[in-house]
């Protein structure tokens, strides 16, 4: 990503930009004369006339491009929409919004004006380094999609600079340097979640398991961290049967990935966070119907969600360990493949009924946190795009998590909340485990359709082995069909900034 992000205008540039963004509130527009413009005084008329006809209520992302004919130094003014008092959130989505519109001007140089009413409200409220932060993670979040393998390249819209600038009086140095570091820090975050789109993205036959591996071995050597990669031989020794039971019916084999960040060498205490990489989901024997049956490149979403986490935390260096576990395969069917009726034996000793080889995620998962926790995790975080049945019960609009511990769970979800990624809570009664019960082994891989996540959960919980546990199911919100507020068309990277926000808060 080559986007300037600045703070503050330098030397004498500030003239003729291609647009500058200016965010209003519903408030600004009823009082009638402020004392001080919004922009210019005819301007800011012709915003007035169009707020009287009602054709622009400054509503969440809502947005008002108006070229300045020669009467403001940029071509364009972008006035967005903004909820004054709506958090982070509403700020990620005025920016998002201004994106887009900077996306259709073509804009290469900007300017985002930092009213008064932004400064002393949301900046005030929030912080200057949350506030900067938002913003840029909801402009660069949005202006990222995927990009489609043709032949000839599609022209790129290419934005250079953005320059955050305040409107009315300069800030002290202090508080310019907390709007450069917020800048820096959504910066960042913006790359983890990138990597986890890009990864997400990928053809099922660009990316393997071997594949995937290669990419966390490239990422480890960026960021300097040990990575160990389990290849099926290693994996048998390790008795992964999960995790080899499923990889078996492919010509691709699997893979179990661990990357070992150590921050604090001294401390006992590990995050175990284990992503779910399956590289291509056919549902293998128990076949998926052909209908968007190609949206199964995403269930490595969670494993991306990892290493997009990993990126950042790497590049942070919170004083806390964390050992990132991805079990990655390709579900296929084949004469090799595993079938109904098969028992398979996992990496912890238990026995698994196979009742549908569609049920995988959660075979490979739980030799992942068996994984995990033979190399010290003491508390884990799975994440995984596990069911369909999340989608019936949450829709694309939260992710659905299940935990063994409450006052993990709490931190979990005020990490979300940070980061503006919904989650939702779903009960983990001991009944629903009944429905997991084997008449030939420990647990059968599928409980039916009633409750599918939770059961589907309680299955991963079942090998966490009394440690605090979190589950996510990302099924619903890691792949979406149409693009909304900073998430596009296809993979979202959903989880990173939710797990990067769990782990630096820590510290
Ligand atoms: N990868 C799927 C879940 C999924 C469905 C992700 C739709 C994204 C969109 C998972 O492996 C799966 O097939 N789950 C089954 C579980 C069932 C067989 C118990 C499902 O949801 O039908
Ligand atoms: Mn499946
Ligand atoms: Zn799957």
């Amino acid at each position: 990503m080559s986007i300037q992000f600045t703070y503050g205008v330098r030397g004498t540039e500030q003239a003729n930009v291609d647009a500058v963004i200016r965010f209003v509130s519903k408030k600004e527009l009823t009082q009638s004369e402020a004392v001080t413009p919004i922009v210019q005084p005819q301007i800011d008329e012709a915003l007035r006339g169009r707020y009287a006809k009602g054709l622009f209520k400054a509503d969440s992302e809502q947005t008002e491009i108006m070229p300045t004919l020669g009467l403001y130094p940029a071509s364009h003014i972008v006035f967005v929409g903004l909820d004054q008092d709506g958090g982070a959130t509403s700020l990620r989505l005025a920016a998002a919004a201004a994106a887009k519109a900077l996306k259709k001007l073509l804009a290469v140089n900007v300017q985002v004006l930092l009213s008064d009413a932004l400064v002393e409200g949301p900046a005030a409220s929030l912080g200057v380094e949350s506030t900067a932060q938002a913003l840029t993670e909801g402009l660069l979040l949005a202006l990222h999609d995927r990009q489609p393998l043709k032949r000839e390249k599609a022209e790129r819209f290419s934005l250079k600079e953005v320059a955050l600038v305040p409107q009315g009086a300069a800030a002290s140095a202090e508080e310019a340097a907390l709007w450069t570091q917020g800048i820096t820090k959504g910066r960042l975050y913006v790359e983890g979640v990138i990597l986890a789109r890009d990864l997400t993205n990928l053809p099922g036959n660009d990316l393997t398991p071997e594949r995937l591996a290669y990419h966390a071995e490239e990422l480890a050597r960026e960021l300097d961290l040990e990575i160990e990669v389990i290849d099926e031989w290693s994996a048998a020794d390790q008795r992964m049967g999960g995790l080899l039971g499923v990889g078996q019916g492919s010509i691709n084999p699997p893979r179990m990935i661990v990357i070992h960040y150590k921050g604090n060498p001294n401390s006992e205490e590990a995050w175990g966070l284990i992503g779910k990489g399956i590289t291509f989901d056919t549902g293998g024997i128990s076949l998926k119907r052909a209908e968007g049956m190609q949206d199964m490149i995403s269930d490595m979403g969670g494993a991306a969600a990892v290493l997009g986490a990993i990126r950042v935390i790497g590049e942070l260096k919170p004083a806390i360990n964390v050992i990132a576990v991805i079990p990655t395969a390709e579900n296929m069917p084949s004469d090799r493949a595993i079938k109904p009726g098969d028992v398979l034996r996992m990496m912890s000793g238990h026995t698994v009924e196979i009742v549908n080889t569609d049920a995988e995620g959660r075979l490979v998962l739980a030799d992942g946190l068996t994984t995990a926790i033979t190399r010290g995790a003491t508390k884990l975080i799975d994440v995984a795009t596990l069911t369909g049945a999340v989608s019936v019960a949450l829709g694309t609009h939260a992710t659905g998590a299940i935990t063994n511990n409450d006052e993990l769970y709490k931190q979990v979800q005020l990490a979300s909340e940070r980061a503006g990624e919904r989650i939702w809570q779903l009960p983990s009664y001991p009944e629903y485990k009944r429905q997991i019960r084997s008449d030939a082994a420990d647990l059968k891989n599928s409980g039916g359709r009633y409750a599918g996540t939770i059961t589907g959960g309680l299955f991963i919980g079942h090998f966490a082995e009394g440690l605090p546990w979190v589950h996510l199911d990302i099924a619903g919100t890691a792949w979406l069909d149409s693009s909304r507020g900073w998430e596009p068309k296809g993979a979202t990277g959903v989880m990173v900034r939710t797990l990067v926000e769990l782990i630096v808060h820590q510290e």
